[in-house]
């Protein structure tokens, strides 16, 4: 492959990713999905230290306790925000549906198990926030390769919003911090094309 068709394919392919929230009930192999996160796995990392962890759920039990326990988080929030709990019913139970009807959801974990520790405060939150960056790059390589694969793929941010429910629902070794979520499987319908802000409304060229 010559350099310019490299740069054409890939941008395509960058290009044509969506996110995609709803699935067939077809399964996903375990191979395919170990090629997806292999995939993932050559992003960058602060000092190579890879802090990306994957929690991966097929049984319809386990991605059902992980839904129980986001709902049941969100449900709590919004109730206290003085939400009509008619609308709070209706969220909790469509992400309650669009978790167990993913043949795959993945909790996208973090660890500093490895990350250099430092003594004081503002060099810990810079070495925590490298761990973030890590993991949110493994997180695009992720649904781009599921892509690849011709593979639907959605991040939800819901796991950031009960971190320790979801650890003690899956019962994730004590240094995995939950991120976020994806949803895989094969696509029912192709995802809605959203708009990107041009080059020149995001870039300077200083
Ligand atoms: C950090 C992050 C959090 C997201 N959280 C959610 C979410 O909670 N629910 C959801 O349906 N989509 C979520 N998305 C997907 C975005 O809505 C989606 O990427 C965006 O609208 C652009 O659409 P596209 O991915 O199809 O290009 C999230 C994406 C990112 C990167």
């Amino acid at each position: 492959m010559n350099e310019s068709s490299a740069a054409a394919q890939l941008t395509a392919l960058m290009a044509s990713r969506r996110s995609i929230r709803n699935f067939t009930p077809q399964p996903v192999a375990d191979d395919l999905v170990r090629a997806v996160l292999a995939a993932a796995c050559h992003a960058p990392s602060a000092h190579n230290k890879q802090p990306w962890r994957f929690a991966v759920l097929r049984d319809p039990a386990d991605k059902d306790r992980l839904a129980r326990a986001l709902g049941d988080r969100l449900r709590a929030d919004r109730l206290k925000d003085g939400d009509d709990p008619r609308d709070v019913d209706i969220d909790v139970t469509r992400s309650h549906t669009r978790i167990t009807g993913a043949p795959v959801a993945i909790v996208v974990c973090l660890t500093l198990e490895d990350m250099d520790v430092y003594p004081d405060e503002r060099r810990r939150r810079a070495e925590r926030r490298m761990a973030v960056q890590s993991v949110a790059m493994a997180g695009h390589g992720l649904l781009l390769a599921a892509h690849a694969h011709g593979l639907g793929a959605c991040w939800l941010c819901a796991p950031l919003f009960a971190p320790e429910v979801i650890s003690q629902a899956l019962d994730l070794p004590p240094d995995w911090e939950p991120q976020g979520l994806v949803l895989l499987g094969w696509s029912a319908a192709p995802g809605k094309a959203r708009d990107r802000k041009p080059v020149e409304a995001v870039a300077r060229f200083v």
